[in-house]
């Protein structure tokens, strides 16, 4: 080990955006003379409306946490009762989770080996009289093939939602990313580019599901004398919406300075053999979530979990996103679709990811000591 290369204090994946103290309290003042906590509040408002404008779609409905919203959106679409979706194991457990919260049956599909999405190609095997959605992932914000995603849903009248929980204000072709599909989800968490603490959001560009989401939000409450769905409680309050809205005016320029990180990431490792940069498509934007790599064990000598140990001796915590697989976990993994020899793309690429720290603050001089490390790794 080359201990003068050893971070002093621990260099985490991510760290948070922040506003300041001085703006947060100023917001937090004037919720406390308001006295409205949450239950649709000011702040609520004001940030369900500039995020219309900021994911460029027609609808937004704002949540407490990505993984109700996401629930809510297969909620709202009726799906019957015990049908099946088909969808990603690589992804975080929500995504899964939210399929099968809503008593309907997650059927896993194989991933891309280049986007590390769902491979359109497969997804038609795997439609039966069953199937009443897809439910793709835009993991590390790089698009799914939505346009052959929709052209496989219109053959057979499949509903698709999209987890967007990476893909803040990303593009596809000049389009915003929510406008694809029938609903798609943001998380905003703190370990998400945009955050507001713990929160998420659900985006659409049709009106009719707009009334339907409320209602699902809040209890299934129409007005003081009709409950007209099975609702939960899914609503942000104002402290949330406030950071919210200070972290909407920061959040361009974190990405900035993301970028100049990603940049040195990128011209140093992309020369180290047997690291792989993990790139978003031309044809997209780059929502600056994740820095992921991928680590060839024959062209680099180490494994993902060799380098992720040793980055630990150097107090930098590196993540294996998305590892285990969903269809690897203990509820998960007696379904048919689980089986490792239907997902083989997937089950070798969670040998090999592993997400560097990346976020605006880190600084230039970490990253490129990270990178140093990295290469000092090799044997
Ligand atoms: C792909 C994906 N889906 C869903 C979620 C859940 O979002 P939340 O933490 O806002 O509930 C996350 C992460 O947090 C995620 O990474």
């Amino acid at each position: 080990m080359n201990s003068h290369l050893k971070f002093q204090t621990p260099v985490y994946v991510t760290s948070p955006l922040i506003p300041s103290k001085e703006k947060v309290f100023e917001k937090f003042d004037a919720i406390w003379t308001s006295k409205w906590l949450t239950n649709h509040g000011v702040m609520h408002d004001e940030l369900e409306r500039r995020l219309k404008d900021v994911l460029g779609v027609q609808g937004v409905s704002v949540f407490n946490n990505g993984t109700i919203a996401l629930l809510t959106a297969l909620t709202s679409l009726d799906l019957p009762l015990g049908s099946e979706v088909i969808t990603t194991p690589f992804t975080f457990p929500a995504t899964t989770h939210s399929i099968t919260w809503n008593r309907l049956k997650p059927v896993f599909c194989d991933i891309d080996n280049k986007t590390l999405t769902l491979d359109p190609q497969r997804i038609e095997s795997l439609i039966s009289n069953r199937t009443s959605a897809i439910l793709g992932v835009h993991v590390y914000g790089i698009p799914c093939d939505v346009d052959a995603i929709k052209t496989i849903a219109e053959k057979y009248g499949l509903k698709v939602v999209y987890d967007a929980a990476h893909a803040f204000s990303t593009e596809v072709h000049g389009k915003a990313i929510g406008t694809f599909g029938d609903i798609s989800m943001f998380s905003f968490h703190a370990t998400k580019l945009f955050n507001t603490i713990e929160g998420g959001c659900l985006a659409y560009n049709r009106p009719e599901l707009q009334e339907k989401i409320y209602y699902l939000r809040n209890f299934g409450i129409k007005n003081e004398e009709e409950v007209v769905e099975v609702g939960i409680n899914g609503k942000m309050n104002e402290f949330q919406a406030a950071v919210g809205i200070l972290n909407l005016d920061l959040f361009a320029e974190e990405k900035r300075k993301r970028k100049k990180i990603r940049s040195i990431y990128e011209a140093e490792l992309s020369a180290i053999e047997g690291i792989d940069v993990v790139m978003i498509p031309e044809f997209a934007t780059n929502s600056m979530e994740y820095f992921a790599t991928r680590i060839n064990k024959d062209l680099f000598g180490l494994s993902r979990d060799e380098i992720y140990n040793h980055l630990k001796d150097y107090n930098v915590f590196a993540r294996k996103y998305f590892y285990p697989l969903c269809s690897d976990c203990e509820k998960y993994r007696y379904i048919p679709s689980a089986g490792p020899a239907n997902l083989p793309v997937a089950n070798k690429i969670k040998h090999e990811v592993l997400c560097l720290p990346f976020y605006g603050d880190l600084s230039e001089e970490r990253a490129h000591r990270i990178c140093e490390i990295i290469r000092t790794l090799r044997p």
